[in-house]
């Protein structure tokens, strides 16, 4: 582990060390951008002292030394995790077998084998699923007028999208959505850390019934597709699929839900940017990856260092824990120009927010169509959005975003005689 030294402790102001990346409150209590900003000119790679017991950790906020940890998986290590709880416990009882948590050989073997069942036969299915119900729940919900966009939209389409990749049957589709968000994130500041693990413990349970039904009688999906394959001569065994199905449904519910309603929160306090996509005037495409950009809904992974490594003036020893910051990555001026505006149009957005490299975000793709197919619907069907509240924003240390979004649709009547009900 890394000792400090005096001059380099001496060095850290008040208000950089007083800031505490553990603590969920952290996020929700100062103003982050100013602690990024600093951190970025002044202290682009910082030891975050060890608080209530856990060890201490680097944080890289710069964009290129973040890019190049991303890639670097011979001096790093995802298996003793990549999020703050596991790395700060010690590692991840799914090293190894889930894909997000596994290196070398196995990782791009199981990769591969992921990427198979993710064929572009599946993908275009599962897009034009997102497509329907994208179109279906926001024409309901502009000609309701009033509502929370987070519960009655953003909270559904994800974990429709996901569960039909995975063939999850639509009656579940609420229960795991319960315990999705139980076990990542919290509404409530004081959720126990034992409320989490017995979510995921329900999680991992749920798929393990699905698993043994594919098994019996194989269908079009993907958990199907895992049961019939090997690596090396060798079949995936139950409890591969299984975490890997968890990896799915956890990796892609809350960070697509996070985004949505981000975007929908910042065009509703944008209105120059709702004209620019109502109009046109901006492609979808553009939009989608500035509100990717915008929302960072994943603020950070991690890795463990394999082997000493010099970066930014220091040098993280081997078995330290380093933190790569996609939140302060996506703001960094000399990558973006302006990164604080909310620029629809932005060209070139190169953000950060799927991460790089070996483990790049096997969703992004569906991430990309979820975004997309929302901001169509919202610019077909609604001629307006205003917040009828102020949004609830959610406890974590490792997603950013809000859990509830209070909002009013002025209805565009000609669009909304388009959709397809
Ligand atoms: C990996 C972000 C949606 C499945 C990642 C990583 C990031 C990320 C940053 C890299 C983690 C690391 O390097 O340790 C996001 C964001 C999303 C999103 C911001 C939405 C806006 C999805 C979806 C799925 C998914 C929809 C599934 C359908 C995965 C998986 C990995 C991953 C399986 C692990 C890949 C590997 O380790 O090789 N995601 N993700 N994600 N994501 Fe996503």
């Amino acid at each position: 582990m890394s000792v400090q030294t005096a001059t380099s402790r001496d060095e850290i102001p008040e208000e950089i060390s007083a800031i505490n990346l553990v603590d969920t409150r952290t996020y929700l209590e100062h103003d982050m951008d100013a602690y990024w900003r600093r951190l970025r000119a002044d202290h682009p790679l910082y030891w975050h002292p060890p608080v209530d017991g856990k060890p201490g950790f680097w944080v890289v906020s710069r964009y290129a030394d973040v890019m190049a940890l991303y890639r670097d998986n011979q001096r790093l290590t995802s298996e003793k995790g990549n999020v703050l709880v596991t790395l700060l416990a010690g590692g991840d009882s799914a090293a190894g077998q889930m894909l997000a948590v596994t290196d070398g050989r196995r990782h791009k073997d199981l990769r591969n084998v992921m990427l198979k069942a993710f064929s572009p036969r599946a993908l275009s299915k599962v897009a034009a699923l997102v497509r329907v119900n994208a179109r279906r729940m926001i024409a309901d919900a502009v000609r309701r007028g009033e509502g929370d966009f987070a519960a009655e939209v953003a909270s559904v389409i994800p974990l429709t999208t996901v569960g039909g990749l995975l063939g999850v049957p639509v009656k579940d589709h609420s229960y795991l959505l319960g315990l999705t968000k139980s076990s990542l994130s919290s509404d409530e500041a004081d959720q126990a850390p034992e409320e989490a693990f017995l979510a995921r413990n329900e999680i991992l349970l749920y798929f393990s019934d699905l698993v043994a039904e594919r098994r019996a009688d194989p269908q079009d999906d993907v958990i199907s597709t895992l049961t019939a394959s090997e690596i090396d001569g060798v079949p995936l065994t139950d409890q591969d699929i299984v975490f890997n199905c968890y990896s799915l449904i956890l990796g892609g519910d809350e960070t697509s839900r996070l985004t949505m309603i981000d975007s929908l929160y910042s065009l509703s306090r944008e209105p120059e940017q709702w004209k620019r996509l109502k109009e046109g005037s901006v492609t979808l495409e553009s939009a989608a990856e500035e509100a990717l950009r915008w929302a960072t809904p994943a603020m950070n992974f991690g890795r463990t260092a394999l082997v000493d490594i010099e970066m930014a003036g220091g040098t993280i020893k081997a078995g330290d824990v380093v933190t790569l910051w996609n939140t302060s990555a996506n703001r960094d001026e000399s990558v973006f120009d302006d990164p604080y505006v909310l620029d629809l149009g932005r060209s070139p957005n190169k953000h950060i927010t799927f991460g790089y490299g070996p483990h790049f975000c096997l969703g992004a793709y569906l991430a990309r169509v979820e975004v997309k197919e929302m901001l169509d619907a919202m610019r077909t069907f609604s001629d307006g959005i205003e917040l009828t509240g102020e949004p609830r924003r959610i406890h974590s240390n490792l997603m950013a975003g809000m859990s509830t979004l209070p909002v009013r649709f002025r209805p565009d009547e000609a669009g909304l005689a388009t959709a397809d009900d």
